[in-house]
């Protein structure tokens, strides 16, 4: 069955936006298999984000990232890849839709709640990064 990682980003942390969050994916009928609230520490953020090393903003986003805790998420389901990023929204809050968590409840785009895979492989190596195969669970269900 298709994973992705998804992560509550410190703003939506502390905006107690992690049970909202969790509803809206179990309510679409995804199934979480992993989850746990930590404080990144900076290499696996600069890790997690390698692939925007180059842009003018890496030092603000590793510096936001691990400013606070984080609730790091693996969901599953059919197509959750691309169905989560439906539901998350436009990376940049103003662009997206009312409706999405980030439409709902972001403003800027540094801090814009949710961060979710945005293809398999990326699920793959971020599922990795996180949970190094280890506190997933496996379960069926026929709902
Ligand atoms: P995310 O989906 O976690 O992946 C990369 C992140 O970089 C993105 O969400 C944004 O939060 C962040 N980002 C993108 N553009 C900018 C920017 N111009 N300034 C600060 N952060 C940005």
């Amino acid at each position: 069955m298709e994973k992705t990682f998804l992560m509550v980003k410190p703003d939506g942390v502390q905006r107690n936006l992690i049970g909202e969050i969790v509803s809206r994916f179990e309510r679409k009928g995804f199934q979480l298999v992993g989850a746990k609230l930590m404080q990144i520490p900076t290499e696996l953020a600069q890790e997690h984000y390698g692939e925007h090393k180059e842009r003018p903003f890496f030092g603000e986003l590793v510096d936001f990232i691990t400013s606070g805790p984080v609730f790091a998420m693996v969901w599953q389901g059919e197509n959750v890849i691309a169905t989560a990023r439906q539901m998350m929204g436009a990376t940049n809050p103003k662009d997206a839709i009312t409706g999405t968590i980030r439409g709902d409840f972001g403003v800027i785009v540094g801090k814009n709640i949710i961060h979710g895979s945005d293809s398999p492989e990326s699920a793959e190596r971020e599922i990795g990064l996180f949970f190094k195969g280890e506190g997933l669970v496996e379960y069926k269900r026929d709902v």
